[in-house]
């Protein structure tokens, strides 16, 4: 393991977490829905999606965050059901769901109205969003492509990635990790957080922080060694964006990395490649950045499927 993964650093931090409410069903979901799509043999992607909570308390009152909104992870979401995979969608609670882009924030209050018989109907200017929504959603999880997994904090969400990335070690080269979700590179240890509030009556307050892992590593190299796992760049300063992302490349050995700058990130991102870099801008015609980015990775998938590596 690299010596941002090593084996004693991960296993520590895994062995310090809060055990995962609901581990059990957790478990087993996941287990049924993968197994399900190995046997017809179908094409698997995880999405990650939201940013990761890190708790300064383990009755938590407080937390830091890590931004993201979800869109990028809803929106890809969609395209790779259209694209015919089956999606493990692992979202941060309360971020934007696939298919639900379009709606306001507050769409129960915003998109639905009384009706004249005591009973509720959707406002018309709300309707085809609000039917895109529902039928998207309902289809995607009746036809059993589609399972929804949320997670809050840190913790959970590692948790909940080893459990989905060393199930999905049996599809082999037919699964694909897309790690869209924003996380902490930092974190409080369980064993050295307090059990309250902390008390603000001493003034300033002074933390100190560990690392947590990169576990893009473990999961190339330990839980799912044969995936094809595409992880993602964000940064602020574009002049060190595409170094950061060709460094990343390297050191994880993941097969692409999607670099993108917080400001621009809706319009453009950067696909680094160990063949190159591709730029995918949107236009006027193009309803979002994440149709063409899922349509190139799909390729890419397809080829390192048939030969174990892709152009
Ligand atoms: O949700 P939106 O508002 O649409 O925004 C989308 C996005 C900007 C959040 C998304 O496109 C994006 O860039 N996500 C990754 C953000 C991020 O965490 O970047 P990073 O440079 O800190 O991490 C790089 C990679 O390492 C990520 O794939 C992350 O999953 C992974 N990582 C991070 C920390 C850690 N301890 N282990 C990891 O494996």
């Amino acid at each position: 393991m690299t010596c941002e993964g090593k084996t004693s650093d991960v296993e520590a931090f895994f062995a310090s977490a809060p055990s995962l409410r609901d581990e059990d069903t957790i478990r087993q979901r996941v287990q049924v829905f993968i197994d399900e799509h190995r046997s017809r043999h179908n094409r698997l992607v995880c999405v990650t999606s939201g940013g990761t909570t890190v708790p300064l308390e383990r009755r938590c009152v407080r937390f830091i965050d890590n931004f993201s909104s979800g869109n990028r992870g809803a929106a890809s979401t969609e395209y790779f059901l259209k694209a015919d995979y089956a999606v493990i969608f692992l979202y941060r609670g309360g971020t934007i769901q696939p298919f639900c882009r379009s709606v306001p924030d507050d769409a129960l209050l915003t998109c639905l109205e009384p009706d004249d018989s005591h009973g509720i109907k959707v406002r018309a200017e709300f309707y085809s969003d609000v039917e895109h929504a529902i039928r998207g959603n309902h289809e995607g999880l009746m036809s059993h492509k589609l399972l929804k997994v949320p997670y809050t904090t840190l913790f959970e969400y590692l948790q909940i990635l080893q459990i989905i990335a060393t199930a999905a070690h049996s599809l082999q080269r037919l699964a694909m990790f897309y790690l869209a979700a924003a996380v902490s590179d930092f974190y409080v240890p369980w064993e050295s957080m307090g059990e309250h509030k902390i008390q603000s009556a001493g003034g300033s307050l002074a933390m100190q922080l560990a690392g947590v892992p990169k576990m893009i590593s473990v999961l190339r190299e330990g839980w799912a060694p044969n995936a094809f796992c595409v992880s993602f760049k964000l940064e602020t300063d574009q002049t060190i964006l595409i170094q950061k992302a060709n460094d990343a490349l390297r050191k994880y050995r993941v097969h692409a990395v999607v670099a993108n700058e917080l400001n621009t990130r809706r319009k453009k991102v950067t696909i680094v490649t160990a063949n190159g870099d591709t730029v995918i801008e949107r236009t006027d015609q193009a309803p979002d950045v994440e149709m063409e980015l899922v349509g190139f990775l799909c390729e890419k998938h397809a080829e390192f499927i048939s030969n174990g590596q892709y152009t």
